[in-house]
Protein backbone atom coordinates (compact mmCIF):
# COMPACT_ATOMS: atom_id res chain seq x y z
CA UNK A 1 0.00 0.00 0.00
CA UNK A 2 2.86 2.34 1.09
CA UNK A 3 3.47 2.68 -3.08
CA UNK A 4 4.96 6.20 -3.39
CA UNK A 5 3.66 7.72 -6.08
CA UNK A 6 4.84 11.20 -7.29
CA UNK A 7 4.15 12.58 -10.45
CA UNK A 8 6.09 16.05 -11.23
CA UNK A 9 9.26 17.36 -10.61
CA UNK A 10 11.11 20.51 -9.54
CA UNK A 11 9.40 23.61 -11.04
CA UNK A 12 9.35 27.28 -10.55
CA UNK A 13 7.20 29.23 -8.85
CA UNK A 14 4.75 31.70 -10.53
CA UNK A 15 4.26 29.97 -13.49
CA UNK A 16 1.01 28.35 -12.49
CA UNK A 17 0.61 25.72 -9.80
CA UNK A 18 1.97 21.89 -9.88
CA UNK A 19 -0.03 18.84 -9.57
CA UNK A 20 0.74 15.66 -7.43
CA UNK A 21 -1.14 12.85 -7.62
CA UNK A 22 -0.23 10.63 -4.48
CA UNK A 23 -2.21 7.20 -3.32
CA UNK A 24 -3.58 7.51 0.49
CA UNK A 25 -1.29 5.78 2.92
CA UNK A 26 1.78 6.36 1.14
CA UNK A 27 4.19 9.14 1.37
CA UNK A 28 3.85 12.59 -0.03
CA UNK A 29 6.93 14.59 -1.36
CA UNK A 30 5.83 18.49 -2.11
CA UNK A 31 9.27 20.37 -4.12
CA UNK A 32 10.13 23.68 -2.28
CA UNK A 33 14.11 24.28 -3.93
CA UNK A 34 15.83 27.29 -4.09
CA UNK A 35 17.66 27.61 -7.19
CA UNK A 36 21.07 28.94 -6.41
CA UNK A 37 20.93 29.37 -2.52
CA UNK A 38 23.29 31.43 -0.87
CA UNK A 39 25.39 31.02 1.89
CA UNK A 40 23.25 32.45 4.52
CA UNK A 41 20.28 31.21 6.07
CA UNK A 42 17.02 31.54 4.17
CA UNK A 43 13.36 31.57 5.68
CA UNK A 44 10.76 29.08 4.27
CA UNK A 45 7.00 28.61 5.21
CA UNK A 46 4.53 25.97 4.01
CA UNK A 47 1.37 26.78 4.20
CA UNK A 48 -1.90 24.68 3.60
CA UNK A 49 -4.23 26.88 1.44
CA UNK A 50 -8.56 26.02 2.44
CA UNK A 51 -10.39 28.51 0.73
CA UNK A 52 -9.83 31.76 2.63
CA UNK A 53 -7.91 30.35 5.61
CA UNK A 54 -4.43 29.83 5.60
CA UNK A 55 -3.00 27.46 7.78
CA UNK A 56 0.96 27.06 8.61
CA UNK A 57 2.31 23.74 7.91
CA UNK A 58 5.67 23.86 8.60
CA UNK A 59 7.62 27.58 9.19
CA UNK A 60 11.79 28.14 9.73
CA UNK A 61 13.04 31.39 10.40
CA UNK A 62 16.58 33.07 9.06
CA UNK A 63 17.39 32.15 13.01
CA UNK A 64 17.37 28.93 12.12
CA UNK A 65 14.07 28.85 14.34
CA UNK A 66 11.45 26.05 13.48
CA UNK A 67 7.36 26.19 14.39
CA UNK A 68 5.67 22.59 13.00
CA UNK A 69 1.80 23.60 12.43
CA UNK A 70 -1.17 21.67 14.06
CA UNK A 71 -3.37 20.54 11.23
CA UNK A 72 -1.10 17.97 9.56
CA UNK A 73 1.85 17.60 12.16
CA UNK A 74 2.86 15.13 13.28
CA UNK A 75 3.04 13.63 9.74
CA UNK A 76 4.02 16.41 8.11
CA UNK A 77 8.11 17.54 7.99
CA UNK A 78 10.90 18.46 6.15
CA UNK A 79 13.95 16.77 6.68
CA UNK A 80 16.73 18.44 7.90
CA UNK A 81 19.61 16.73 5.47
CA UNK A 82 19.08 18.78 2.11
CA UNK A 83 18.89 22.18 4.02
CA UNK A 84 22.23 22.80 2.37
CA UNK A 85 21.25 22.30 -1.24
CA UNK A 86 18.45 24.60 -0.79
CA UNK A 87 16.02 21.94 -0.78
CA UNK A 88 12.82 22.59 1.52
CA UNK A 89 10.65 19.51 0.53
CA UNK A 90 7.60 18.46 2.25
CA UNK A 91 6.81 15.10 3.38
CA UNK A 92 3.95 14.24 4.57
CA UNK A 93 3.72 10.79 5.69
CA UNK A 94 0.36 7.75 5.43
CA UNK A 95 -1.45 10.93 3.24
CA UNK A 96 -4.92 11.29 4.09
CA UNK A 97 -7.60 12.41 1.72
CA UNK A 98 -8.28 15.47 3.85
CA UNK A 99 -4.28 16.41 3.68
CA UNK A 100 -5.07 17.35 -0.32
CA UNK A 101 -5.53 20.83 -1.43
CA UNK A 102 -3.67 23.35 -2.42
CA UNK A 103 0.09 24.41 -0.60
CA UNK A 104 2.62 27.34 -1.11
CA UNK A 105 5.84 26.89 -0.23
CA UNK A 106 7.52 30.63 0.58
CA UNK A 107 11.33 31.19 0.37
CA UNK A 108 13.16 34.32 1.27
CA UNK A 109 16.86 34.37 0.49
CA UNK A 110 18.27 36.44 -2.09
CA UNK A 111 14.25 37.76 -3.05
CA UNK A 112 10.84 35.88 -1.78
CA UNK A 113 9.50 33.34 -4.26
CA UNK A 114 6.65 31.18 -4.41
CA UNK A 115 5.90 27.51 -5.43
CA UNK A 116 2.19 26.40 -5.70
CA UNK A 117 1.54 22.56 -5.35
CA UNK A 118 -1.75 21.09 -5.61
CA UNK A 119 -1.78 17.82 -4.04
CA UNK A 120 -4.24 15.63 -5.00
CA UNK A 121 -5.28 12.33 -3.17
CA UNK A 122 -6.20 9.21 -4.78
CA UNK A 123 -7.78 6.60 -2.35
CA UNK A 124 -10.25 3.03 -3.33
CA UNK A 125 -12.64 1.81 -1.24
CA UNK A 126 -15.12 -1.33 -1.35
CA UNK A 127 -18.28 -1.15 0.71
CA UNK A 128 -19.19 -3.39 2.10
CA UNK A 129 -15.30 -4.94 2.81
CA UNK A 130 -16.11 -7.89 2.48
CA UNK A 131 -18.73 -9.08 0.40
CA UNK A 132 -20.76 -12.31 0.71
CA UNK A 133 -20.24 -14.18 -2.70
CA UNK A 134 -22.98 -13.39 -4.83
CA UNK A 135 -24.09 -9.89 -3.21
CA UNK A 136 -23.97 -6.54 -4.54
CA UNK A 137 -20.52 -4.43 -3.63
CA UNK A 138 -19.82 -0.85 -4.53
CA UNK A 139 -15.80 0.01 -5.46
CA UNK A 140 -15.22 3.59 -5.34
CA UNK A 141 -12.09 5.85 -6.40
CA UNK A 142 -11.87 9.35 -4.86
CA UNK A 143 -9.71 11.95 -5.72
CA UNK A 144 -9.91 14.53 -3.40
CA UNK A 145 -9.82 17.57 -4.89
CA UNK A 146 -11.16 16.34 -8.08
CA UNK A 147 -10.75 18.49 -10.78
CA UNK A 148 -12.87 18.20 -13.52
CA UNK A 149 -10.72 17.63 -16.54
CA UNK A 150 -9.07 14.85 -14.47
CA UNK A 151 -10.17 10.96 -16.43
CA UNK A 152 -10.17 7.98 -14.36
CA UNK A 153 -10.16 4.53 -15.17
CA UNK A 154 -9.62 0.80 -13.41
CA UNK A 155 -7.65 -2.23 -13.79
CA UNK A 156 -8.60 -5.56 -11.74
CA UNK A 157 -5.25 -8.16 -11.31
CA UNK A 158 -3.79 -5.34 -13.83
CA UNK A 159 -6.11 -5.93 -16.99
CA UNK A 160 -8.20 -2.95 -17.70
CA UNK A 161 -12.24 -2.62 -17.28
CA UNK A 162 -14.62 -0.99 -19.60
CA UNK A 163 -15.93 2.20 -18.28
CA UNK A 164 -19.08 0.37 -18.50
CA UNK A 165 -21.39 0.35 -14.90
CA UNK A 166 -19.58 3.33 -13.59
CA UNK A 167 -20.86 6.01 -12.57
CA UNK A 168 -19.66 9.85 -11.86
CA UNK A 169 -20.35 12.16 -8.55
CA UNK A 170 -18.92 14.81 -7.19
CA UNK A 171 -15.10 14.05 -6.41
CA UNK A 172 -15.37 10.12 -7.04
CA UNK A 173 -15.70 7.37 -9.47
CA UNK A 174 -17.93 4.52 -8.49
CA UNK A 175 -18.34 0.62 -10.23
CA UNK A 176 -20.96 -0.92 -8.88
CA UNK A 177 -20.57 -5.01 -8.87
CA UNK A 178 -24.23 -6.22 -8.78
CA UNK A 179 -23.30 -10.09 -7.77
CA UNK A 180 -19.84 -10.21 -6.72
CA UNK A 181 -17.66 -13.59 -8.20
CA UNK A 182 -14.39 -14.80 -7.61
CA UNK A 183 -13.40 -13.29 -11.04
CA UNK A 184 -14.04 -9.96 -9.31
CA UNK A 185 -11.55 -10.61 -6.08
CA UNK A 186 -8.32 -9.22 -6.28
CA UNK A 187 -6.59 -6.01 -6.39
CA UNK A 188 -8.52 -2.97 -7.98
CA UNK A 189 -6.63 0.07 -9.28
CA UNK A 190 -7.92 3.01 -10.38
CA UNK A 191 -5.78 5.12 -12.33
CA UNK A 192 -6.44 8.90 -12.31
CA UNK A 193 -5.04 10.75 -15.28
CA UNK A 194 -4.71 14.72 -15.42
CA UNK A 195 -2.80 16.52 -18.22
CA UNK A 196 0.82 14.94 -18.39
CA UNK A 197 0.43 13.44 -14.68
CA UNK A 198 -0.72 10.29 -13.50
CA UNK A 199 -1.29 8.53 -10.51
CA UNK A 200 -3.36 5.28 -9.15
CA UNK A 201 -3.99 3.92 -6.08
CA UNK A 202 -5.14 -0.08 -5.32
CA UNK A 203 -7.53 -1.90 -2.90
CA UNK A 204 -7.42 -5.50 -2.59
CA UNK A 205 -11.43 -6.97 -2.87
CA UNK A 206 -11.46 -10.00 -1.09
CA UNK A 207 -15.19 -12.29 -1.25
CA UNK A 208 -17.11 -14.31 1.75
CA UNK A 209 -18.03 -17.89 0.73
CA UNK A 210 -16.28 -20.51 -1.21
CA UNK A 211 -12.38 -19.80 -0.47
CA UNK A 212 -10.65 -22.57 -1.64
CA UNK A 213 -10.97 -23.31 -4.84
CA UNK A 214 -11.44 -19.78 -5.98
CA UNK A 215 -12.31 -20.58 -9.08
CA UNK A 216 -15.61 -21.20 -10.31
CA UNK A 217 -14.33 -24.43 -12.33
CA UNK A 218 -11.01 -25.93 -11.36
CA UNK A 219 -9.38 -28.97 -13.43
CA UNK A 220 -7.13 -31.65 -11.57
CA UNK A 221 -5.42 -34.60 -13.32
CA UNK A 222 -4.41 -36.94 -10.94
CA UNK A 223 -2.55 -40.48 -12.17
CA UNK A 224 -4.42 -43.66 -12.03
CA UNK A 225 -3.77 -45.07 -8.16
CA UNK A 226 -2.32 -42.01 -6.56
CA UNK A 227 -4.56 -39.94 -4.27
CA UNK A 228 -6.65 -36.97 -4.88
CA UNK A 229 -7.88 -34.54 -2.45
CA UNK A 230 -11.05 -32.80 -4.24
CA UNK A 231 -11.00 -29.50 -2.41
CA UNK A 232 -14.21 -27.55 -1.11
CA UNK A 233 -13.74 -24.91 1.82
CA UNK A 234 -16.34 -22.39 2.69
CA UNK A 235 -14.80 -18.68 4.32
CA UNK A 236 -14.14 -18.92 8.25
CA UNK A 237 -17.21 -17.71 9.90
CA UNK A 238 -19.46 -18.96 7.43
CA UNK A 239 -21.88 -22.08 7.99
CA UNK A 240 -23.27 -23.35 4.85
CA UNK A 241 -26.68 -25.18 4.83
CA UNK A 242 -28.00 -28.06 2.45
CA UNK A 243 -24.06 -28.78 1.68
CA UNK A 244 -22.85 -31.59 -0.63
CA UNK A 245 -21.27 -33.10 -3.57
CA UNK A 246 -22.77 -34.41 -6.75
CA UNK A 247 -20.87 -35.97 -9.41
CA UNK A 248 -20.80 -36.87 -13.44
CA UNK A 249 -18.69 -39.23 -14.25
CA UNK A 250 -17.58 -38.60 -17.99
CA UNK A 251 -20.09 -39.85 -19.93
CA UNK A 252 -22.38 -40.96 -17.07
CA UNK A 253 -26.07 -38.64 -17.69
CA UNK A 254 -27.27 -36.70 -15.08
CA UNK A 255 -25.39 -35.54 -11.70
CA UNK A 256 -25.41 -38.00 -8.86
CA UNK A 257 -24.44 -37.68 -5.34
CA UNK A 258 -21.07 -38.89 -4.15
CA UNK A 259 -21.16 -42.26 -2.77
CA UNK A 260 -21.01 -43.09 0.54
CA UNK A 261 -17.17 -43.86 0.86
CA UNK A 262 -16.62 -40.47 0.00
CA UNK A 263 -17.67 -37.82 2.16
CA UNK A 264 -16.05 -34.78 3.89
CA UNK A 265 -14.67 -35.60 7.05
CA UNK A 266 -13.36 -32.05 8.34
CA UNK A 267 -15.36 -29.73 10.10
CA UNK A 268 -18.94 -27.96 8.98
CA UNK A 269 -17.73 -25.26 6.73
CA UNK A 270 -14.72 -27.87 5.11
CA UNK A 271 -16.52 -29.91 2.69
CA UNK A 272 -13.43 -31.36 1.03
CA UNK A 273 -12.77 -35.27 0.24
CA UNK A 274 -10.20 -37.38 -0.41
CA UNK A 275 -10.02 -40.19 -2.24
CA UNK A 276 -6.88 -42.77 -1.65
CA UNK A 277 -6.90 -44.14 -5.04
CA UNK A 278 -7.89 -42.72 -7.80
CA UNK A 279 -9.74 -45.60 -9.91
CA UNK A 280 -9.20 -45.03 -14.21
CA UNK A 281 -13.80 -44.41 -13.67
CA UNK A 282 -13.13 -41.73 -11.85
CA UNK A 283 -12.86 -39.02 -14.12
CA UNK A 284 -15.67 -36.45 -14.61
CA UNK A 285 -17.66 -33.06 -13.04
CA UNK A 286 -17.92 -32.48 -9.08
CA UNK A 287 -19.77 -30.39 -7.87
CA UNK A 288 -19.33 -29.42 -4.33
CA UNK A 289 -22.41 -26.42 -3.10
CA UNK A 290 -24.08 -24.82 0.45
CA UNK A 291 -26.12 -22.28 1.07
CA UNK A 292 -24.88 -19.32 2.83
CA UNK A 293 -27.72 -16.14 3.63
CA UNK A 294 -29.72 -17.58 1.30
CA UNK A 295 -27.46 -17.93 -1.49
CA UNK A 296 -26.54 -21.21 -3.11
CA UNK A 297 -22.48 -21.18 -3.55
CA UNK A 298 -21.03 -23.73 -6.01
CA UNK A 299 -17.66 -24.88 -7.57
CA UNK A 300 -16.78 -27.09 -10.39
CA UNK A 301 -14.13 -29.53 -10.26
CA UNK A 302 -12.83 -31.75 -13.49
CA UNK A 303 -10.80 -34.57 -12.21
CA UNK A 304 -9.01 -36.00 -15.16
CA UNK A 305 -7.50 -39.76 -14.35
CA UNK A 306 -3.78 -40.24 -16.55
CA UNK A 307 -3.00 -44.17 -17.27
CA UNK A 308 -0.93 -45.85 -19.34
CA UNK A 309 -1.37 -48.86 -21.63
CA UNK A 310 0.54 -51.03 -23.55
CA UNK A 311 -0.59 -52.75 -26.87
CA UNK A 312 -0.10 -55.59 -25.64
CA UNK A 313 1.76 -58.08 -23.40
CA UNK A 314 5.15 -56.58 -23.08
CA UNK A 315 7.67 -59.35 -24.17
CA UNK A 316 11.58 -59.33 -24.78
CA UNK A 317 12.65 -58.83 -28.35
CA UNK A 318 9.14 -57.64 -29.69
CA UNK A 319 8.07 -54.22 -30.49
CA UNK A 320 6.10 -52.76 -27.39
CA UNK A 321 4.30 -49.10 -27.61
CA UNK A 322 2.71 -47.45 -24.50
CA UNK A 323 0.20 -44.78 -24.59
CA UNK A 324 -0.56 -42.20 -22.27
CA UNK A 325 -4.74 -41.59 -21.38
CA UNK A 326 -6.14 -39.03 -20.16
CA UNK A 327 -10.00 -39.63 -19.29
CA UNK A 328 -10.56 -36.05 -21.09
CA UNK A 329 -7.89 -34.66 -23.10
CA UNK A 330 -9.68 -31.68 -24.36
CA UNK A 331 -6.99 -29.40 -22.09
CA UNK A 332 -3.85 -31.14 -23.41
CA UNK A 333 -1.74 -29.09 -25.77
CA UNK A 334 1.13 -31.85 -25.72
CA UNK A 335 2.87 -34.88 -24.90
CA UNK A 336 6.21 -35.96 -23.99
CA UNK A 337 8.04 -39.52 -22.82
CA UNK A 338 10.84 -39.28 -20.62
CA UNK A 339 12.83 -42.53 -19.44
CA UNK A 340 13.81 -42.66 -15.60
CA UNK A 341 17.25 -44.41 -14.85
CA UNK A 342 19.92 -44.25 -12.06
CA UNK A 343 23.29 -44.62 -11.78
CA UNK A 344 25.26 -46.72 -9.23
CA UNK A 345 25.03 -44.00 -6.74
CA UNK A 346 20.99 -43.95 -7.07
CA UNK A 347 20.95 -40.41 -9.40
CA UNK A 348 17.90 -40.45 -10.87
CA UNK A 349 18.32 -38.99 -14.48
CA UNK A 350 15.18 -37.99 -16.48
CA UNK A 351 16.65 -38.09 -20.53
CA UNK A 352 13.49 -36.98 -23.13
CA UNK A 353 12.76 -39.51 -25.43
CA UNK A 354 9.32 -38.33 -27.61
CA UNK A 355 7.61 -35.60 -27.90
CA UNK A 356 3.93 -38.06 -28.48
CA UNK A 357 1.11 -39.25 -26.71
CA UNK A 358 2.29 -42.85 -28.29
CA UNK A 359 6.01 -44.29 -27.22
CA UNK A 360 7.02 -46.83 -29.83
CA UNK A 361 9.91 -49.51 -28.92
CA UNK A 362 10.48 -50.94 -31.65
CA UNK A 363 12.65 -53.87 -29.74
CA UNK A 364 12.17 -54.44 -26.56
CA UNK A 365 15.46 -55.01 -24.76
CA UNK A 366 17.03 -54.72 -21.27
CA UNK A 367 17.68 -51.13 -21.69
CA UNK A 368 14.22 -50.17 -21.80
CA UNK A 369 13.55 -51.83 -18.03
CA UNK A 370 12.79 -49.75 -15.43
CA UNK A 371 10.39 -46.49 -15.35
CA UNK A 372 8.61 -44.51 -18.04
CA UNK A 373 6.93 -41.44 -17.06
CA UNK A 374 4.46 -39.80 -19.94
CA UNK A 375 4.69 -35.71 -19.07
CA UNK A 376 1.19 -34.02 -20.32
CA UNK A 377 1.04 -29.99 -20.91
CA UNK A 378 -1.55 -27.47 -21.71
CA UNK A 379 -1.95 -24.30 -22.48
CA UNK A 380 -0.25 -23.06 -19.18
CA UNK A 381 2.53 -25.54 -18.70
CA UNK A 382 2.81 -28.87 -17.06
CA UNK A 383 -0.70 -30.76 -15.86
CA UNK A 384 0.95 -33.80 -14.48
CA UNK A 385 2.46 -37.27 -15.39
CA UNK A 386 1.94 -40.58 -14.76
CA UNK A 387 4.83 -43.62 -14.30
CA UNK A 388 5.08 -46.92 -15.93
CA UNK A 389 7.31 -49.27 -14.62
CA UNK A 390 8.27 -52.20 -17.08
CA UNK A 391 9.12 -55.38 -14.77
CA UNK A 392 12.36 -56.72 -13.81
CA UNK A 393 13.66 -58.81 -16.50
CA UNK A 394 13.70 -62.09 -15.32
CA UNK A 395 9.79 -61.43 -15.44
CA UNK A 396 9.75 -60.59 -18.74
CA UNK A 397 9.15 -63.33 -20.98
CA UNK A 398 11.26 -63.66 -24.45
CA UNK A 399 8.53 -63.99 -27.01
CA UNK A 400 7.85 -67.97 -27.88
CA UNK A 401 6.41 -68.95 -31.52
CA UNK A 402 3.80 -70.98 -29.29
CA UNK A 403 0.05 -70.10 -29.69
CA UNK A 404 -2.05 -68.31 -27.38
CA UNK A 405 -4.70 -71.30 -27.23
CA UNK A 406 -1.45 -74.06 -26.44
CA UNK A 407 -0.48 -71.63 -23.95
CA UNK A 408 -3.99 -71.64 -22.39
CA UNK A 409 -4.73 -75.37 -22.45
CA UNK A 410 -1.13 -75.50 -20.49
CA UNK A 411 -2.44 -72.77 -17.89
CA UNK A 412 -5.61 -74.44 -16.96
CA UNK A 413 -4.09 -77.85 -16.84
CA UNK A 414 -1.57 -77.06 -14.54
CA UNK A 415 -3.94 -74.93 -12.31
CA UNK A 416 -6.22 -77.96 -11.87
CA UNK A 417 -2.86 -79.96 -10.76
CA UNK A 418 -2.76 -77.88 -8.06
CA UNK A 419 -5.94 -77.45 -7.27
CA UNK A 420 -5.57 -81.64 -6.85
CA UNK A 421 -2.52 -81.47 -4.43
CA UNK A 422 -4.26 -78.52 -2.25
CA UNK A 423 -7.10 -81.22 -2.07
CA UNK A 424 -5.34 -83.77 -1.79
CA UNK A 425 -3.03 -82.57 1.56
CA UNK A 426 -6.33 -81.13 2.97
CA UNK A 427 -7.52 -84.60 2.70
CA UNK A 428 -4.21 -85.76 4.64
CA UNK A 429 -4.15 -83.25 7.65
CA UNK A 430 -8.03 -83.98 8.22
CA UNK A 431 -7.37 -87.98 8.57
CA UNK A 432 -4.87 -87.50 11.09
CA UNK A 433 -6.60 -84.43 13.14
CA UNK A 434 -9.17 -87.32 13.09
CA UNK A 435 -6.47 -90.51 14.07
CA UNK A 436 -5.18 -87.82 17.30
CA UNK A 437 -8.81 -87.11 18.27
CA UNK A 438 -9.66 -91.15 18.65
CA UNK A 439 -6.32 -91.30 21.12
CA UNK A 440 -5.74 -88.26 22.60
CA UNK A 441 -2.93 -89.05 24.97
CA UNK A 442 -1.38 -91.22 22.30
CA UNK A 443 1.36 -88.18 21.85
CA UNK A 444 1.95 -87.85 25.36
CA UNK A 445 2.41 -91.50 25.80
CA UNK A 446 4.86 -91.75 23.01
CA UNK A 447 6.74 -88.89 23.94
CA UNK A 448 7.11 -90.19 27.44
CA UNK A 449 8.33 -92.83 26.05
CA UNK A 450 11.06 -92.19 24.26
CA UNK A 451 12.13 -90.32 27.16
CA UNK A 452 12.55 -92.76 30.00
CA UNK A 453 14.22 -94.96 26.90
CA UNK A 454 16.85 -91.94 26.75
CA UNK A 455 17.17 -91.62 30.27
CA UNK A 456 17.92 -95.50 30.88
CA UNK A 457 20.53 -94.59 28.20
CA UNK A 458 22.69 -91.92 29.70
CA UNK A 459 22.54 -93.82 33.15
CA UNK A 460 24.34 -96.77 31.56
CA UNK A 461 26.84 -95.05 29.80
CA UNK A 462 27.77 -92.67 33.21
CA UNK A 463 28.30 -96.50 35.13
CA UNK A 464 30.56 -97.69 32.26
CA UNK A 465 32.35 -94.61 32.47
CA UNK A 466 32.86 -94.95 36.40
CA UNK A 467 33.62 -98.75 35.78
CA UNK A 468 36.61 -98.18 33.92
CA UNK A 469 38.16 -95.38 35.69
CA UNK A 470 39.78 -97.15 38.71
CA UNK A 471 41.82 -99.62 35.96
CA UNK A 472 43.12 -96.36 34.21
C1 LIG B 1 -23.85 1.07 -4.13
O1 LIG B 1 -24.20 2.35 -4.61
C2 LIG B 1 -25.55 2.49 -5.00
C3 LIG B 1 -25.74 3.87 -5.57
O2 LIG B 1 -24.96 4.81 -4.91
C4 LIG B 1 -26.45 2.26 -3.79
O3 LIG B 1 -27.80 2.35 -4.18
C5 LIG B 1 -26.16 0.87 -3.24
O4 LIG B 1 -26.91 0.66 -2.07
C6 LIG B 1 -24.70 0.72 -2.92
N1 LIG B 1 -24.45 -0.66 -2.55
C7 LIG B 1 -23.71 -1.02 -1.52
C8 LIG B 1 -23.54 -2.45 -1.29
O5 LIG B 1 -23.18 -0.19 -0.79
C1 LIG C 1 -13.60 -32.28 -20.72
O1 LIG C 1 -12.95 -31.10 -20.26
C2 LIG C 1 -13.50 -29.89 -20.77
C3 LIG C 1 -12.67 -28.75 -20.24
O2 LIG C 1 -11.31 -28.98 -20.39
C4 LIG C 1 -14.96 -29.75 -20.36
O3 LIG C 1 -15.50 -28.58 -20.92
C5 LIG C 1 -15.74 -30.97 -20.82
O4 LIG C 1 -17.05 -30.90 -20.33
C6 LIG C 1 -15.08 -32.24 -20.32
N1 LIG C 1 -15.76 -33.40 -20.88
C7 LIG C 1 -16.36 -34.31 -20.11
C8 LIG C 1 -16.99 -35.45 -20.80
O5 LIG C 1 -16.39 -34.20 -18.89
C1 LIG D 1 29.35 -41.74 -7.03
O1 LIG D 1 29.81 -41.03 -5.89
C2 LIG D 1 31.23 -41.02 -5.75
C3 LIG D 1 31.56 -40.34 -4.42
O2 LIG D 1 30.61 -39.39 -4.09
C4 LIG D 1 31.85 -40.32 -6.95
O3 LIG D 1 33.27 -40.32 -6.83
C5 LIG D 1 31.43 -41.03 -8.22
O4 LIG D 1 31.92 -40.34 -9.35
C6 LIG D 1 29.93 -41.13 -8.31
N1 LIG D 1 29.58 -41.96 -9.45
C7 LIG D 1 28.66 -41.61 -10.34
C8 LIG D 1 28.41 -42.60 -11.42
O5 LIG D 1 28.08 -40.54 -10.26
C1 LIG E 1 5.55 -35.89 -11.71
O1 LIG E 1 4.67 -35.19 -10.84
C2 LIG E 1 5.10 -35.14 -9.50
C3 LIG E 1 4.01 -34.51 -8.67
O2 LIG E 1 3.42 -33.47 -9.32
C4 LIG E 1 6.41 -34.35 -9.42
O3 LIG E 1 6.87 -34.30 -8.11
C5 LIG E 1 7.44 -35.02 -10.32
O4 LIG E 1 8.61 -34.26 -10.33
C6 LIG E 1 6.91 -35.19 -11.73
N1 LIG E 1 7.87 -35.99 -12.49
C7 LIG E 1 8.27 -35.66 -13.70
C8 LIG E 1 9.25 -36.57 -14.34
O5 LIG E 1 7.86 -34.66 -14.25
Amino acid sequence: MLLFILIGAFSVAGAGSEELLVEAGSLAVLPCTIKSPTKGSPSVQWVKINGRDRNTVWRRERSGMEFQGVEVAPRARCPHSDFGKGVFNLHIERVRAEDGGEYTCTTTDRRKEVQRHVLRVIQVSVSPAAPLEGSSVNVTCSVTPRPAEATVSWKLNGSPLSLQQTRSTANMEERQIMSMSPRETGQWTCTVRLGKKEGEATQYLSMQGISSPLAEVTQLYRAVGSPVVLPCVFSEGLTPQNAGWQRNLNGAGPFRPLPPTLQPSGPQRDLSVRMERVEAGDGGTYRCFGEVAGRKLQRQLLLVTAQVRSSSPVKLNAPVSLTCELSNGTGVTGYEWLQITYDANGTRTETPKCQTKTLRIPKMTEQHTGEWVCRYRGEQGILGNVTYSFQVMSHLEAERPSSGKAGMVTGVGFLIVVLLLIVLQMYKNYRRRKMILQYPALETIVHSASNAREGRERERMREKAQGSQPQA
